[in-house]
């Protein structure tokens, strides 16, 4: 994987590559039709954003020009239908891409399964969920391609559904259900996302740690800005720790993490987080204001 900022040599003498840029970040995109325009904030030249995903199995069209080895795009195979073993369009998808000249790496499977649809989970039994693995995930890996295991929520009952969600898929194939690493979504403070990570690195050692949601929601700014400088400062020094995706590439006024955790204020400019996560610097832009 090459990150944008290390193609130019020039761009490391730079004074606007602020100390935080890290090749371990990635977008979660989330446009909204009436602000198209905010989708090129994200790939603008500097952005140091090496991968994204959009809950979905095919690429966005605003980022098909831009080749996998720039900005990788991470398919998701969001959630589970009524024919968990015989379904396997997402692997069709998939093997699809790879052979049109997608080359894809990396895929994410059921987004937040222990939760219900009430609550934006794809509310999946882990039962179910093993059997669409088996019928998706497992044949990929066989094509090269990494298995991110199913993102449950930061609740206790999520480790719960990981281990039963494993030994159902081991008991199908009779051996060792295989993935590549650990997807896992925070939403709290830093000591909370810390203690999360440990627990799952403690569990499933040797496995790559991929935090693919996180913000301390509904927070003052000065918290959240703390919380945005400390957790990033962490994961990137946290050897087990591949990759990771904020939860705020929208404006203040859609958000539903808060009005402070955004990376864009009303009028689509990037506040201090949205800059610092691109790699640049500070803008003094407040998330609440109007222009
Ligand atoms: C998209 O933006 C409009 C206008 O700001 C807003 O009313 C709507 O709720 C947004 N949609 C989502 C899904 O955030
Ligand atoms: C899935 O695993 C759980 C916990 O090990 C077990 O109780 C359940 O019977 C398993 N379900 C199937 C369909 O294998
Ligand atoms: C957003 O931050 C401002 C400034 O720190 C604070 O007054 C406001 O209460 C915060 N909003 C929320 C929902 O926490
Ligand atoms: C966050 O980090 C940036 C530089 O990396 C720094 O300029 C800023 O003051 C920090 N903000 C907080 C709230 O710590
Ligand atoms: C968000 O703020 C912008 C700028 O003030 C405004 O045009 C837009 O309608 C607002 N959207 C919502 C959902 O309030």
């Amino acid at each position: 994987m090459v990150s944008k900022y290390l193609i130019g040599a020039g761009a490391l003498l730079s004074p606007l590559v602020s100390a935080t840029s890290s090749a371990k970040r990635g977008l979660i995109f989330i446009p909204n039709s009436t602000t198209l325009q905010d989708n090129s904030i994200w790939v603008q030249t500097g952005s140091d954003l090496t991968w994204y995903y959009n809950y979905g199995n095919l690429p966005s069209s605003d980022y098909t020009h831009i080749p996998q080895s720039k900005f990788e795009f991470v398919p998701m195979m969001w959630g589970v239908g009524p024919n968990p073993s015989q379904d396997t369009a997402f692997h069709d998808s998939v093997v699809n891409l790879i052979n049109t000249g997608t080359p894809i790496s990396h895929v994410l499977s059921f987004n937040e399964p222990d939760a219900p649809s009430a609550w934006g989970g794809s509310d999946v039994t882990p039962a179910n969920a093993a059997l669409a693995w088996i019928a998706n995930f497992v044949p990929l890996q066989k094509l090269g391609v990494k298995l991110g295991i199913p993102a449950v929520t930061g609740a206790p009952t999520g480790f719960d559904w990981t281990e039963q969600f494993l030994a159902n898929c081991t008991s199908i194939l009779q051996t060792q259900c295989p993935y590549d690493f650990i997807p896992l979504h925070w939403y709290d403070n830093l000591g909370g996302l810390q203690s999360h990570i440990n627990q799952y690195a403690t569990a499933f050692p040797g496995k790559k740690i991929w935090v693919t949601e996180y913000a301390d929601p509904n927070q003052d700014l000065a918290t959240t800005q703390q919380f945005f400088n400390q957790s990033a400062s962490y994961m990137d020094g946290l050897a087990s720790l591949e990759r990771y995706s904020y939860f705020g590439a929208f404006r203040s006024n859609v958000s539903n993490v808060g009005p402070n955790a955004t990376f864009l204020n009303n009028a689509g400019r990037l506040t201090d987080i949205g800059s610092l996560y691109l790699g640049f610097g500070l803008t003094g832009v407040v998330p609440t204001s109007n222009n």
